[in-house]
């Protein structure tokens, strides 16, 4: 069974975590499963994401960081996500098209008709199945991040992070907006909590889809 979730999030709201435990959930139960992440997860797409999350590169235009985002989207889809659903893979996915929705339409104030048209031609018809969006308030994940980014030992991503709460808010916003229009793929999951809490709300709402495999 090929079956494809995309988790989204403000700053800080644990998604990485939380991926790694589904996903050890699902290995647990027999699945095959691919994690991946967004700008990234091919060679090409991190290129692009290290362009993307220069802290450096605070004069990106609005525009240009569209392109960029659908660009690392494309050749991600194509190189890594659809193949892994040929596969039959399960795909979890660190962010996805919802992110360009929320961070380049709602919170920087591109179209949104022109955001999901770049959707549409970087990803074509691969949608998620489900989609978890991980809840919290901006106050909380923001320190969050910033403390996780200041013990990476990696190229330092804080872009977005230097932005204002107002900002982080309108992505948080935005994010509820397209729950409430599509109910039935993007479930909201109380981000606040313990790991093990917010695990288990994940799981309840996973295990409708996910049964044991192959006689486990
Ligand atoms: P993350 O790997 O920490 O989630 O960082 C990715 C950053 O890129 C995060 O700040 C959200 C941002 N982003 C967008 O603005 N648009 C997008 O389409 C995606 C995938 C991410």
């Amino acid at each position: 069974m090929s079956f494809f979730i995309s988790f989204e999030g403000i700053e800080g709201s644990g998604k990485t975590t939380q991926i790694k435990l589904l996903a050890s959930r699902l290995e647990s139960l027999g699945y095959d499963v691919l994690i991946t992440r967004e700008p990234g997860g091919c060679p090409i797409a991190d290129q692009i994401r290290r362009i993307l999350l220069d802290p450096d590169n605070d004069n990106l235009d609005p525009k240009a960081e569209l392109l960029l985002y659908a660009a690392a989207r494309a050749q991600h889809v194509a190189e890594i996500i659809l193949p892994a659903l040929e596969q039959n893979r399960i795909v979890l996915c660190d962010r996805y098209c919802d992110a360009t929705l929320a961070y380049q339409g709602y919170a920087r104030g591109l179209d949104l008709q022109l955001v999901q048209q770049l959707n549409i031609l970087a990803a074509g018809m691969c949608r998620p199945h489900l989609t978890l969006l991980l809840d919290m308030q901006p106050e909380h994940g923001i320190e969050r991040a910033r403390d996780r980014n200041a013990a990476n030992q990696g190229p330092d991503e804080g872009r977005f992070e230097q932005e204002t709460l107002a900002f982080h808010n309108k992505v948080r916003q935005g994010y509820l907006k397209l729950a409430e229009e599509e109910p039935r793929r993007i479930k909201i999951v109380d981000a606040d909590g313990t790991l093990e809490e917010i695990a288990m709300r994940i799981w309840r709402i996973a295990s409708n889809v996910f049964k044991p495999q192959g006689g486990m």
